[in-house]
């Protein structure tokens, strides 16, 4: 696996899993960056998604992942960032997909709908799924509000 750097963000309700993938991003051999938070106590998921977003705009992370209860409140909040494509995914299929035809650059996870064992796998995917370019390519570009 190539040794990129990795975002990390979450809310209160993802916290445990991000920890999980953070451990398995380092076993695995990746940089990651973490944005928070850094407990379960309650949290605004935006004052981290933002953060994260920025990293992954900027270049200095090449790729994120981010959750947390359900996944749609830090996946709105990222998308909000016009140079991010935040994809909800909670299967390998889904995941592929996101990388093959949207070249999605953050993985987000339904932390209270997903099982870790499927996420981590979900992960693995997400990180080693090439985009596929051509007619995607063009549909993507069309993605951003001028
Ligand atoms: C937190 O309770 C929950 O609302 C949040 O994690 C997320 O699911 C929001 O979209």
């Amino acid at each position: 696996m190539d040794k990129i750097n990795i975002a990390l963000c979450s809310d209160h309700a993802g916290f445990e899993l991000k920890e999980a993938i953070k451990a398995h991003l380092a076993e695995a051999g990746y940089d990651t960056t973490d944005f928070g938070t850094d407990s379960a106590e309650s949290c605004d998921y935006p004052d981290y998604a933002h953060p994260c977003a920025e990293a992954v705009e900027s270049g200095r992370c090449r790729l994120g992942i981010a959750m947390c209860g359900t996944g749609n409140g830090i996946a709105m909040t990222l998308n909000k960032h016009q140079g991010v494509r935040a994809a909800l995914c909670w299967s390998m299929d889904l995941a592929r997909l996101a990388r093959e035809h949207n070249d999605a650059n953050i993985l987000v996870l339904p932390a209270r709908f997903i099982d870790p064992t499927v996420a981590l796998a979900v992960v693995d995917t997400f990180l080693t799924t090439p985009f596929e370019g051509g007619r995607h390519k063009r549909r993507i570009e069309k993605i951003p509000v001028k």
